[in-house]
């Protein structure tokens, strides 16, 4: 590849950058998702609800999960399709998800 055509594909790269960054942190604001959608059962700061049965997130079992199973469990209710989670069905999109995954990371370190 020429030095000039690596030049330009940079150049679109960094505009495209630009323009997706304020987009994505938005989408990423997986502590405002956690407070909107998960709170409400899990609790705050994910400690759960033992009472209620709802699990804490901050458990080393959850915390145990691998980001895959983690997100397939937000996404789709995990291995047995529980409805209360599936929800990518309720319009939560996959880059939310990710961030909610991050976000349960971060409350299990504290
Ligand atoms: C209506 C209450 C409720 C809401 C809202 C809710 N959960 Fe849950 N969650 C539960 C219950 C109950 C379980 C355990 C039973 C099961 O397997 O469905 C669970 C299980 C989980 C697990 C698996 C934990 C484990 O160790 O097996 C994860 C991860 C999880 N929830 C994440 C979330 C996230 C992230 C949200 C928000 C997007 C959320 N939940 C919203 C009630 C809720």
């Amino acid at each position: 590849m020429k030095l000039s055509k690596l030049a330009a594909l940079v150049g679109v790269i960094a505009v495209a950058l630009f323009i997706m960054l304020p987009n994505l942190s938005w989408a990423e604001d997986g502590g405002a998702l956690y407070k909107a959608k998960c709170a409400m059962c899990h609790g705050a700061t994910g400690e759960g609800k033992p009472a209620a049965k709802i699990p804490s997130l901050v458990s080393e079992k959850t915390q145990g999960m691998s980001d895959a199973e983690l997100t397939d469990f937000i996404a789709n209710g995990g291995p047995s399709k529980k409805a209360t989670h599936a929800f990518e069905k309720k319009g939560v999109t996959p880059e939310q998800v990710k961030a909610l995954v991050a976000h349960i990371r971060g409350m299990g370190k504290k």
